[in-house]
């Protein structure tokens, strides 16, 4: 699949989420600071499920269409092919190495002090970049390595060839991955570090003991997931926090793991606001999720969804709107290790309760 985008030189303006004071001082000295350093885009192009063969041309021209923000990671497989649509973006002077954010993510199998650093190099590698804006744990969740030569990225099952595949926990501390990631910021090798998919137990415990605060929460969050006290906590102690699967089910339906009905983007509160902002529902979805301060990061493989998803800058919901939205809330998650770990990966392995 090859993505045009029509309308060529388009930009969508937006303004950036006013992250925490704390990311400047957090970020070592020996990278140049400049007040684009200091914010997150607030909305992302996501480059999960973005097949290798298309991911090049799709962040060329998420670039293009004025996105400066992209969600990658090693375990979506297409990190080469990411890095080659940042090189061909910067090389056709489509915008400079600092006015994008990058973020990145250690896998599962990498937790170990040893590992953490290689992990991230493999990904700089491959990424063409010199350093990350934002490194984060992908899961709290420790997996027994697989060495690169073995298999990359490893994904979830330790032996996908064995007779009955499995995944193999490993017994590494949190405390230790988190140790070794704050020596990657220290090395200078990404500006700030954070965690996904941690509980407000798992926050609390990070807080005890680290030395660099993490900068960035990544958790799902749509409203059917609004995730209020945990979002709370961040704000308390100056953490952003990045919404991932910002539209919902629909990530979920070509995985079986949600049925097409259960989008938000049909519920009668949206498709409200959408009529009276003439707008659609998915950009109403998407404008809640940064008016309550998040950033968040859709995905698309269309190209005219490429550009809706970043004009959200034009309107505003008001306050009966954003309550309306949010009283969708039924705290109804579709990543849930605890669900999918045992019936695709033969591991029953819950993180939440
Ligand atoms: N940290 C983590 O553990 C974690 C987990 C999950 C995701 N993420 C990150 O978050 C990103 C976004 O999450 P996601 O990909 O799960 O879900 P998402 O962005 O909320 O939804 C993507 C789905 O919505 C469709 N879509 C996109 N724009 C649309 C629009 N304007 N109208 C209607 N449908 C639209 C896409 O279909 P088309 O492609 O056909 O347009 C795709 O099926 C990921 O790509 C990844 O970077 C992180």
């Amino acid at each position: 699949m090859l993505i045009r985008i029509e309308r060529d030189g388009y930009r969508v303006q937006y303004s950036a989420v006013a992250i925490p004071e704390n990311f400047r001082f957090a970020m070592p000295d020996q990278i140049p600071t400049s007040p684009a350093e200091t914010q997150i885009p607030p909305v992302g192009f996501g480059l999960w499920k973005i097949a290798p063969q298309d991911a090049a041309e799709a962040v060329y021209q998420a670039i293009k269409t004025g996105y400066r923000h992209l969600d990658s990671a090693c375990d979506y497989g297409n990190e080469a092919e990411v890095g080659e649509g940042i090189r061909r973006a910067l090389d056709d002077g489509l915008c400079g190495r600092e006015e994008l954010w990058v973020t990145s993510k250690l896998w599962n199998t990498y937790h170990a002090s040893e590992h953490v650093q290689p992990a991230l190099e493999r990904s700089l590698n491959d990424l063409q970049l010199d350093y990350l804006d934002l490194y984060l744990v992908h899961f709290p969740i420790a997996l027994q390595y697989v060495p690169f030569e073995t298999r990359y990225p490893p994904e979830w099952l330790f032996d996908p060839d064995a007779a009955q595949p499995k995944m193999h926990p490993a017994p590494v501390p949190l405390a230790e991955t988190w140790a070794a990631m704050e020596n990657l910021q220290d090395a200078g090798l990404t500006r700030r570090i954070g965690v996904c998919n941690y509980n407000s137990g798992l926050l609390h415990d990070l807080l005890s003991y680290a030395r660099i605060k993490p900068a960035m929460l990544q958790i799902e969050s749509h409203p059917f997931l609004t995730q209020e006290a945990l979002l709370r906590l961040c704000r308390e102690n100056d953490i952003a926090v990045t919404a991932f699967s910002p539209l919902g089910a629909l990530s979920y339906v070509e995985l079986g793991m949600a049925e097409q009905a259960d989008s938000v983007l049909q519920q009668p509160a949206v498709l409200a606001a959408a009529e009276r902002c003439d707008k659609s529902p998915a950009q109403v979805v998407l404008r809640w999720g940064v008016q309550r301060g998040t950033a968040v990061i859709p995905k698309t493989s269309k190209p005219e969804r490429m550009v809706e998803n970043l004009d959200l800058d034009d309107f505003e919901l008001n306050d009966a709107e954003m309550a309306a939205i949010s009283a969708l809330n039924c705290n109804r998650r579709f990543n849930d290790p605890g669900v999918f770990c045992e019936a695709a990966f033969n591991t029953f392995y819950p993180i939440y309760d």
